[in-house]
Parts: C-alpha cells; sequence; structure tokens
C-alpha cells in the first residue's frame, strides 16, 4: 500500500524533573501539554499527565477563526478522553504562539482525532500545518490517514530548533476543497536535550557528512530492535516510545534476539548525552544474525520500511556489543537501499568496550520512482575482514524525516488499499456512518500505532493502569516476521514475584508433567543459544531433550513479560486438557526460580511456513501441502467443536502450523486462545488480537470474536500454500501487499493461476484447484456468517484431496458440499460435544486421522509422569 508512514505516539507522562511543568520556573525551558478544545483549566490522561486546556486562549493568536468541539463519539480504541474527545476547530488560519528557549531543541507532537465534530464530517478536515516556517503537513486528511492505518487516531512527532522565542504553529484549512477545515485535539511542545547534534554521514559518498541539526526532523519509525515495546516513561525522560522490530523484519530469516540482562551485563553509558540517546532497554536488548556461520554468509538480516519519496532520511543504528569483548571478532556491512553505508563494521571498535551503547548516523535520499519509496536496512558479515564470528548485530533502530530544500516535511496522504475501500462501502450500510464515515477498521483498546510498513499494521498499546489484571489489556505486534511476538505493556509494573503454581488450575497442574529447573537447564545445555529455534515477545524455544533422550521443544518465558506470562497461562490452561493428533501437545511445565517454562513434543520439520518459501530444502510437494492443511483444519475443528465450549484459536498462520517428523500437521501457539461463546452467546467481546495479515476484518470492525474468525485466518494460510508468499509482503506493489486481498482479487478474476507457487502449479489437477481455491475464498469472505464452518472447510478439503488422487470423483460427490455437509458436520460436532466434558477434565486423544471420528476416541488420561 502507498502508505506514508507515520510514527504515531501515544502519550506517555514526562518523569524526569527536567521537563516537569511543576518544576518549571520562568527561566527554564517550558512543556506545554495543550488539550486543545478543552474548557477544563486541568485535566489528566489515562497516565496521569497532566494537560491544561485552552479554554483561557492564551497561546492562540486569533481566536476568532476557532471553535472548540467535543468529538462525537469515543472510539473505544483511544487511550483515554483527554486529549481526543476535544477538539479545536479551525475555519480560518490560526496559530498558536507558545514562548520557548529559542536555539533549544523541542519535541513537537500533534495529536489528531478525525472523529465528527458538531455537524462537522471528518472527512471534510484537510489542512496544513506550518510550525516555525516549515510545513509540516499539507493537505492533510487525518481520516484517510486513519482509515489506511487503521488507527482510531495519529500522533506525529517532530523535533526542532526554534528560531525565535515563541514557536508558531499555523494550522490552516486546505483550499484543494471545499468546505475544508482544520482540527487539532493535543499538542506537545517539550523542551529535550539535542540528540541530533552530530552530522550523518552521507550514503554512497564517504567523505559527505549531511547536518542532520539544522534540519527540522519527523520522526518516522523507532525501534528496539530484538527486544519488545519500551513505553513512554521508560525512556529516559524523552517520553519516546520504541517498537518491537519484528514486523519490519523482511524475509523468513529474522536471526535471533538476545538480551543483555540476563548475562548481567551492565550499560555504560560512555557520556551522559548518551542516556538521551536511548534508553538501557533499547541497549540491552539486540538481534544477531545466529550461531551458524555458512547461514549468515548466505543471507542479509534485512528490515524494510514505507516512505515518502523525495526526502532525505537519517537512519541511526544503536549499538551495544553485549556478547564479545574484542577487536574483529563480529565485523558485518550495513547496506541502505542496495548500497553500502558502512563497511566492516565493528561494535567493539567503535565503543571501546563490551555494554557500552555507540549510535551511527546515516542519511540517505529517497527518490520519488513509484514503488520504490522504501528503505531497507540490511547487514551482513564482513567476510573482508575475516572476523571471529561471521555475524552482524543490531540493538535500535531510528529512521527520521529531514524537511527538504522547501522547508517541507509534507507527504502525500496515504492511499488505503481498494480492498479496504470496498469493504468500508459494504459495512457503510449497517454501521452509523456518522460518526465513523470513511474508517472501516481500527485497533481495538489501545494506543499508540506505528506507522507502518504496510497499512494494515498497528500496534496496540492498552494502557495497564485502567484495568488492571484484564486479560486483554496488554498490547501486541502484528507479525510480519514469523514467532509470535505480542508487545507487553510497561515493565515498570511487573512484579519480580515468581509465577507461583496458583496462577494455574488445579487441573492443569494435575495434567501436566511437572519438571525441575534443574532438568530443564539439563536438557537445554543451560539455554544455549544455539539451541533457540524460535524467538518473539514471550520469550525463546529451546530444542532440548529430557529422560536421556527424548527430544522435546522448550518454551521459556522472558520473566520481563507480563504477557508471555498470561499467555503461558492460557496455554497451558488449553493444552492440559486438550489432547488431539493435530494438536501440539504439552509434556510438562516448570515453575521455579520466577521462571515460567512449557516443555512439547519436538516437532522435527518445523513451522509449516518455512516450508514454503525461503526455504533451502526441497519445495513441498502439493499433495504435501494439502495433506498438511487438512492435518490444521482437523485441529481447529476439534478446537471449535470438540469441547465443551468452543476454543477459539485466535492467532491461525503458518507460523503456528507445525509439522512433526512424519509430516503431521499440529496447530500451535495457544497463548492467545479464548474459550468461545457457549450457546446462548454468539461472540465474545475482546480486545483485538492476532496477526496482521490474517486478522479478521470483521473482528477488527467489531471486536466481536468468533470462531469463524479462525476461519478467516485459515483461509488466508490456504492461499498462502498456495502461492507460497507471505499474508503480507511490503515489497510488492501496493495492491498486492496483503495475500488476503491480492489472492481474492486473482480469484475473482479468474487469473489466479498466476500468482501460483510455480514449484506446484504442474501439480495441481484443475477440479482440486478450483474446489481449493474456492473454500479458500469462502473463508475470507468479509462476514463471518457467510464463512463455512471448520468442519466444512474440512470436508471441502478432502474433497479436494479426493479430486487430486481421482479426478473422476468429482461426480460422486456433491458439488455444493459447502450447503450440505455443514448440517452433518455440525450435527455431528454437537454429539462429540456432549461426550466430551472440559471442566471435568476429560482429555482427549484422538487415534487417528479420520476427523470425525475423533469424536469417539478420547478420554484417555494421560498419566503426568508418563513420558
Ligand atoms: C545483501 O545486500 C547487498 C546490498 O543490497 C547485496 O549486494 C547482497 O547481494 C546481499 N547479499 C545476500 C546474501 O543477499
Ligand atoms: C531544512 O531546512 C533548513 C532551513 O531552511 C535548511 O538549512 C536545510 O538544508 C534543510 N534540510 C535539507 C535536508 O534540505
Amino acid at each position: 500500500m502507498k502508505t506514508k508512514t507515520h510514527i504515531l505516539f501515544s502519550l506517555i507522562f514526562l518523569s524526569s524533573s527536567f521537563f516537569d511543568l511543576s518544576t518549571a520556573v520562568s527561566a527554564a525551558p517550558k512543556s506545554y501539554l495543550l488539550n486543545c478544545g478543552a474548557s477544563d483549566a486541568e485535566s489528566n490522561d489515562a497516565d496521569g499527565r497532566k494537560w491544561s486546556g485552552d479554554l483561557d486562549l492564551k497561546f492562540l493568536l486569533s481566536p476568532e477563526n476557532s471553535v472548540l468541539q467535543r468529538a462525537g463519539f469515543q472510539d473505544p480504541s483511544l487511550p483515554s478522553a483527554v486529549p481526543y474527545m476535544t477538539g479545536r476547530i479551525f475555519t480560518k488560519e490560526s496559530t498558536y504562539a507558545f514562548p520557548v528557549k529559542a536555539g533549544k531543541r523541542h519535541w513537537l507532537r500533534l495529536h489528531f482525532y478525525p472523529a465528527s465534530y458538531g455537524n462537522l464530517n471528518s472527512t471534510d478536515a484537510y489542512f496544513s500545518v506550518v510550525a516555525d516556517g516549515v510545513t509540516l503537513l499539507r493537505n492533510f486528511s487525518a481520516a484517510i490517514t486513519a482509515q489506511a492505518l487503521t488507527l482510531a487516531y495519529i500522533i506525529r512527532e517532530f523535533s526542532l530548533i526554534p528560531t525565535s522565542s515563541n514557536l508558531n504553529v499555523t494550522f490552516t484549512p486546505s483550499d484543494e476543497h471545499n468546505a475544508s477545515y482544520a482540527f487539532v485535539n493535543g499538542i506537545e511542545v517539550i523542551p529535550v536535550p539535542d540528540i541530533f547534534d552530530t552530522p550523518a554521514t552521507l550514503v554512497g559518498f564517504s567523505d559527505q557528512e549531511v547536518d542532520v541539526g539544522s534540519s527540522t526532523i519527523q520522526t518516522m519509525y523507532r525501534l528496539n530492535v530484538g527486544g519488545q515495546f519500551i513505553p513512554a516513561t521508560n525512556d529516559s525522560g524523552l517520553s519516546r516510545m520504541w517498537y518491537d522490530d519484528s514486523p519490519y523484519l523482511y524475509g523468513a530469516a529474522f536471526g535471533i534476539t538476545y538480551s543483555g540482562a540476563s548475562e548481567k551485563a551492565k550499560i555504560q553509558y560512555p557520556e551522559k548525552k548518551m542516556e538521551y540517546v536511548a534508553p538501557f532497554d533499547v541497549y540491552d536488548t539486540a538481534r544477531s544474525m545466529g550461531p551458524d556461520s555458512k547461514i549468515n554468509m548466505n543471507y542479509n538480516l534485512t528490515w524494510a520500511f514505507q516512505v515518502d519519496g523525495n526526502f532525505m532520511y537519517v537512519v541511526r543504528f544503536h549499538f551495544c556489543e553485549l556478547q564479545l569483548a574484542k577487536v574483529n571478532q563480529r565485523v558485518f556491512d550495513i547496506y541502505l537501499n542496495n548500497q553500502t553505508a558502512q563497511d566492516g563494521a565493528d561494535v567493539i571498535a567503535w565503543s571501546g568496550s563490551k555494554g557500552v551503547p555507540v549510535y551511527k548516523d546515516y542519511a540517505l535520499y529517497v527518490a520519488d520512482e513509484p514503488g520504490d519509496e522504501q528503505l531497507w536496512v540490511a547487514l551482513h558479515p564482513s567476510a573482508e575482514e575475516k572476523p571471529e564470528f561471521y555475524d552482524a548485530v543490531l540493538n535500535g533502530l531510528e529512521i527520521f524525516k529531514l524537511n527538504d530544500t522547501n522547508g517541507s516535511l509534507a507527504g502525500p496522504n496515504p492511499v488505503p488499499s481498494p480492498m479496504l475501500l470496498a469493504a468500508e462501502s459494504l459495512i457503510a450500510g449497517t454501521v452509523n456512518a456518522k460518526w465513523r464515515p470513511g474508517v472501516i477498521s481500527r485497533a481495538a483498546g489501545g494506543a499508540a500505532g506505528v506507522g507502518l510498513v504496510f497499512a494494515i499494521c498497528i500496534v496496540v498499546y492498552q494502557q495497564k493502569k485502567r484495568i488492571p489484571g484484564e486479560a486483554g489489556n496488554s498490547g501486541w505486534l502484528p507479525l510480519y516476521g514469523g514467532s509470535t511476538s505480542h508487545t507487553t505493556t510497561s515493565k515498570s509494573t511487573i512484579s519480580g514475584k515468581s509465577c507461583t503454581s496458583s496462577h494455574l488450575s488445579s487441573l492443569a497442574v494435575s495434567l501436566s508433567r511437572h519438571f525441575s529447573f534443574y532438568e530443564i537447564k539439563q536438557g537445554t545445555k543451560n539455554f544455549d543459544e544455539s539451541l533457540v529455534i524460535g524467538v518473539g515477545g514471550f520469550g525463546k524455544v529451546y530444542k532440548g531433550v529430557i529422560d536421556g533422550g527424548t527430544k522435546v521443544a522448550i518454551k521459556r518465558a522472558n520473566p520481563s513479560s507480563e504477557q508471555g506470562i498470561h499467555e503461558f497461562q492460557t496455554e497451558i490452561e488449553m493444552l492440559s486438557k486438550l489432547r488431539h493428533r493435530h494438536l501440539v501437545s504439552l509434556i510438562g511445565y516448570c515453575e521455579e526460580n520466577d521462571e515460567m517454562i512449557l516443555v512439547y513434543d519436538y516437532m522435527a520439520h518445523g513451522t509449516l511456513r518455512e516450508h514454503l518459501y525461503k526455504s533451502k530444502e526441497a519445495p513441498l510437494s502439493w499433495k504435501q501441502r494439502l495433506d498438511i492443511c487438512i492435518g490444521a483444519a482437523r485441529g481447529l475443528h476439534y478446537l471449535h467443536t470438540g469441547a465443551k465450549y468452543t476454543i477459539i484459536h485466535r492467532d491461525v498462520k503458518t507460523t503456528n502450523i507445525l509439522v512433526d517428523d512424519k509430516w503431521v500437521a499440529k496447530v500451535s501457539d495457544f497463548g492467545l486462545s479464548k474459550t468461545g461463546p457457549s450457546i446462548d452467546q454468539t461472540h465474545v467481546s475482546t480486545v483485538v488480537k492476532g496477526s496482521f495479515g490474517y486478522l479478521d476484518p470483521e473482528y477488527f470492525r467489531r471486536q466481536q470474536l468468533t470462531d469463524k474468525s479462525d476461519v478467516y485466518s485459515f483461509g488466508v494460510v490456504l492461499f498462502e500454500v498456495l502461492c507460497a508468499r507471505p499474508a503480507l509482503n511490503p515489497s510488492l506493489p501496493k495492491e498486492q501487499v496483503s495475500l488476503a486481498d491480492w489472492a481474492l482479487h486473482c480469484q475473482r478474476k479468474g487469473i489466479l493461476s498466476d500468482i501460483i507457487d510455480p514449484h506446484i502449479k504442474d501439480q495441481i489437477n484443475e477440479q482440486c484447484l478450483k474446489k481449493f481455491a474456492e473454500t479458500a475464498e469462502k473463508c475470507l469472505s468479509d462476514h463471518g456468517v457467510d464463512r463455512p464452518a471448520m468442519g466444512d472447510v474440512l470436508w471441502n478439503l478432502e474433497f479436494a484431496l479426493q479430486l487430486q488422487e481421482n479426478p473422476d470423483a468429482d461426480g460422486k460427490m456433491d458439488e455444493n458440499g459447502l450447503i450440505n455437509r455443514s448440517n452433518t458436520v455440525g450435527n455431528d460436532a454437537n454429539s462429540f460435544s456432549s461426550n466430551t466434558n472440559m471442566s471435568t477434565g476429560g482429555a482427549s486423544e484422538a487415534s487417528d486421522d479420520s476427523d470425525l471420528n475423533t469424536n469417539v476416541v478420547f478420554s484417555q488420561l494421560i498419566n503426568p509422569k508418563g513420558r
């Protein structure tokens, strides 16, 4: 999507007294948090930050040109009513003038909530914003931007040095549109230490430098590489937020992540200024390429970002060596947009020693060639330097846009995907269009979005203070990379207490085997990095052995991730009660030493995804792929119907479908699962979670979860298997970025065969393809009611398999299986559910492959020590 990228920040309060309003004396630089349009003198947001109202018009130069209005609707995903529910509406050019210290660097953050204000429609607002002579936004539509990014509100962060003692911020309604108006909900002006006072090396011209400090800067991306979301409260007083980098990783190889804390590494800032450059938490986590030199030499660790063309960008790399201490141990090259930015980067050579942070800025011009408005960051081991390890490492990454020579930072409004628009027109009739014109979906429950690689990615950051203990109260990150990665809420609220078994029901405890921490340490060679087979926000997954040789997968919760711990509890509760051939099985758990560890059967063939693309092994045959899809469909069908309550997986994707040594598919990762509606309910209301690219648009819109959300995600999986490409691929032209959109488009145009994986194209017989594609298409129906039940999907896939093996079978089976089968399968499911009673601990084990037989084979209680 032609998403113009924006980093959006939610506000958290400023902890440092340096910036604190209350301690600001007249001489000290002043911070302003202006709750525009608010009549209260002072009000707090969800984080306790104090915003002042602007009723007294202290800063507004021409108050007669504006009115204050309340938003017509409070979107549930707003982090708090302050500052979003009130806005100042400008019908003519109007200027806020903030008294500031000239020559001192400031953040300027603008908050926009595109809602209806009085009788004004949010889609009519088009305007420009100029600050200190630099155009920050031009012909800006907050409604279109929010729609394309599927966000409820937009925050833009700029950094500038005011040239006079008044920082003028001017809002002008655009004259390109009739009846347009301007508005703003919140303005932050905050003095900060100058962290842009060093020039950046111009990529391609190693002898030239770009003076960053003289430009006005817009923050585009800010990532804690290899780590988790860092809330503004943990950001050394500069109130920035740092996001997990995994959604931006490109390709199937995403290296490994690690943290210094576990090795008790001390981060030592070389000078005071560095403390402001990035907080401890950024330097304390990193992503490297992995332990295998051969593999590392064969790939680039790559991130991709959507940016606006015709601008100079500064890419800031944050490094801190946490593992090695000598020069020439880990040396690598850095590429930006296929050009060498740095040859032979050696963190220790730069920093002088282990644990000392260092950053490097590189400037790069991104031209305005259609489809090229991207910024690629790639790392590759430097063979030339013959280092000890062929590896590369990165701790943090920021991307800043600099004003152009015309004094502008403004890019065009993003273009929502055609599919998004189509979906919108569909629901226009069903949703009260008055208060949410033009916006079909948004992040539920939360706060900040990051500017996105693709328009549909968001980060939700839930304000944990507001709903303590509520299951859905933490954020999550969309996943473009692979393993599960859920952003967590603020670390500061996590107690150091160990998870005792009180977190688990006695049933779960009695059904699973308990491992000692010693056994786990033995089995993973003390959590040896070389045994890591998966990484995510929850922690790491290791390959290990128990009982003197049984291979297992060991998932260790990151103790600082409360979300991770919550998901572990969900997973253990779910899995200890469920046994099925097509669900990954839990062997046991360990809760000791503040640790939360789960032990599973080892899946020799890893994830389905790694066999689909960028695989070093031979591609799977069509028949193998079909078998795996059928197995996974069985697992999901069992979840939906096999227990007393429907269990909704909520995170169906190719990385959560594992394959064992006999190529049997197993659904895994129940950390987000919810026990679904009982008979008298039709849905569960919940905070939207899941993975982008797979997320049911209806769930997204209505925040009501049903088993059909899993069906949607599974439809994406089916197309992914057929086309061998990721659910989201930001490097493709915008209409192709989302596989769900693109495959549906091709299917409806009758050109699906153009996008089938060339490895299997010749193997698929025509009827089989037709059945398979129709099934996938039905799964992706916009409305849940139009999607088949998982049992029907399963039946249709089996039918497709029959057609593949015996094309003449067509006539013998009912072509309209989707309709006719649903009753049969539904009945089976009902009788099944009455047989199994989860609440009394009936664990069931499916003995063989035939799905509809799963209902008769179960209740083989597992022996907790029996493995
Ligand atoms: C890594 O990126 C550089 C620059 O784009 C490219 O020249 C090189 O071929 C890439 N290497 C691999 C292994 O993909
Ligand atoms: C941004 O504007 C300033 C002042 O107008 C100018 O000196 C600087 O060169 C501009 N930046 C770029 C990258 O053109």
